[in-house]
């Protein structure tokens, strides 16, 4: 088959050192793991016993896709008319969440959401799960039974919201511990502490929140920040002390390189500024900033600052509006162009790969074809359709193939997807 990796940023189109690719390339899997890639008529010399040949030619073989932030309880959230952040949030999204308490509707929707991420190519999500502790539980279970490389958590939220999706600092801090004791470490399960975002949560629950983290050091946090004009003034007004919203996570210790801040549209240079001594991550969600009229992501500004930050791209399922990583990168593209900047396919393929496995800080296991890394693979079809077939008459390089996928691709370019060796959008089609 046709194999693309990546090796770090590529500048240009023509930086070829950046990425390694084979017009007749060979991918070896040995159970959950890559044995071998590269040039056909290499890896050919090494098959054996038990190791399995992954070919799809003409179809090009990528690691799979990375979502570094959704919500799986927001499924039926999706398509809510007419609110910004907060009110989408009272509206819409605390009612719909308060239904996870069931944990048969979460254990539901937990089978349905990791199937559509596998239909559309991701084969690692960031998820918040509900308040209620069953459904991480749910989610977990399903993660696990897929055998797929996940990172989730119980969003801890302890007021200004319903009494259904609300939790105590007490409850949180107990059951965010239980849950890692039971998931975290267990197969590929990652544990994330999941303070929903300082509004929802008092500061005796965002102490909390950072006694978690240092009490479990190795552990990703995940949190919302600096999305919306109006949160952002009822945060301070929550917070008076603060100087600026990213201060109030930072007075509770929640910075760090494995922290997830999702959004970070309006922050200041300070804010930028501590957010990149401090290894954090800023997760960009295009398609959720543009349908809840949020603002554009400056991804150009923060990579190129004298400080620059770690960026994660994301779809942020239910306030995002697609499940699928291409469509995420395409309107990616978009709002990178309002800024009046643009972002070449490569880069886009890096972002969604090694990029997000690196802003996540598991690029040793996933986000490479690299030789001993986990066998999570995505095979993208660039005629997929007959307007993409149609297109790629007259597409001549690998660049442009890649922008055709990502401009014109979902999930139907998705030809297969391997999660651990395992081919998992054909079983379920089954
Ligand atoms: N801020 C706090 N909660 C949420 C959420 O569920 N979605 C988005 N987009 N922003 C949030
Ligand atoms: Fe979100």
């Amino acid at each position: 088959g046709r194999t693309l990796s990546f090796l770090r940023w590529p500048e240009t189109v023509d930086d070829h050192s950046a990425w390694l690719y084979e017009d007749d390339g060979g991918l070896l899997l040995r159970d959950d793991r890559i044995v071998a890639a590269g040039a056909y008529a290499e890896v050919e010399k090494k098959v054996d016993e038990g190791v399995k040949k992954i070919d799809h030619r003409p179809h090009l073989l990528l690691p799979g896709f990375i979502d570094a932030h959704a919500h799986f309880p927001q499924m039926q959230v999706i398509a809510s008319y007419g609110a910004e952040l907060l009110d989408w949030l009272n509206t819409y999204t605390f009612p719909e969440e308060t239904k996870f308490q069931n944990a048969q509707h979460g254990r539901r929707v937990a089978r349905l959401f990791l199937d559509e991420m596998v239909r559309h190519g991701t084969t690692t999500v960031a998820a918040y799960c509900s308040v209620h502790k069953e459904s991480a539980e749910a989610f977990f279970a399903e993660s696990h039974h897929r055998n797929m490389l996940n990172i989730a958590g119980k969003v801890m939220m302890d007021r200004h919201a319903p009494e259904g999706v609300l939790d105590t600092p007490q409850s949180a801090y107990d059951d965010s511990k239980a849950l890692i004791a039971e998931w975290h470490g267990k197969g590929r399960q990652h544990y994330a502490i999941t303070p929903r975002f300082a509004i929802t949560s008092s500061p005796e629950q965002l102490e909390m929140a950072g006694a978690l983290c240092r009490e479990h050091p190795d552990l990703h946090m995940q949190t919302h920040l600096s999305e919306n004009h109006a949160e952002i003034a009822f945060t301070l007004q929550l917070y008076p002390q603060a100087s600026d919203y990213t201060d109030v996570y930072e007075h509770y210790g929640l910075l760090g390189r494995k922290s997830l801040f999702g959004h970070c549209i309006h922050l200041s240079e300070r804010e930028a500024d501590a957010l990149s001594e401090t290894g954090s991550v800023a997760v960009f969600c295009p398609t959720s900033n543009l349908f809840l009229g949020s603002g554009l992501f400056d991804y150009q500004r923060y990579r190129r600052r004298e400080k620059p930050l770690r960026i994660a791209t994301a779809t942020d399922v239910g306030g995002g509006t697609n499940y699928s990583m291409l469509r995420t990168m395409d309107e990616g593209y978009k709002v990178i162009a309002l800024n009046g900047e643009k972002l070449n396919p490569f880069q886009s393929f890096w972002q969604l790969t090694r990029g997000n496995a690196e802003a996540l800080s598991i690029v040793e296991r996933i986000g490479t074809l690299d030789r001993g890394s986990d066998a999570d693979i995505v095979v993208l079809d660039a005629r997929a359709t007959p307007a993409m077939r149609l297109r790629m008459e007259t597409a001549d390089t690998l660049a442009e193939e890649l922008f055709l996928l990502q401009t014109l691709g979902d999930d139907r370019a998705v030809r297969e997807v391997y999660v651990a060796g395992r081919a998992a959008k054909t079983d379920m089609a089954v």
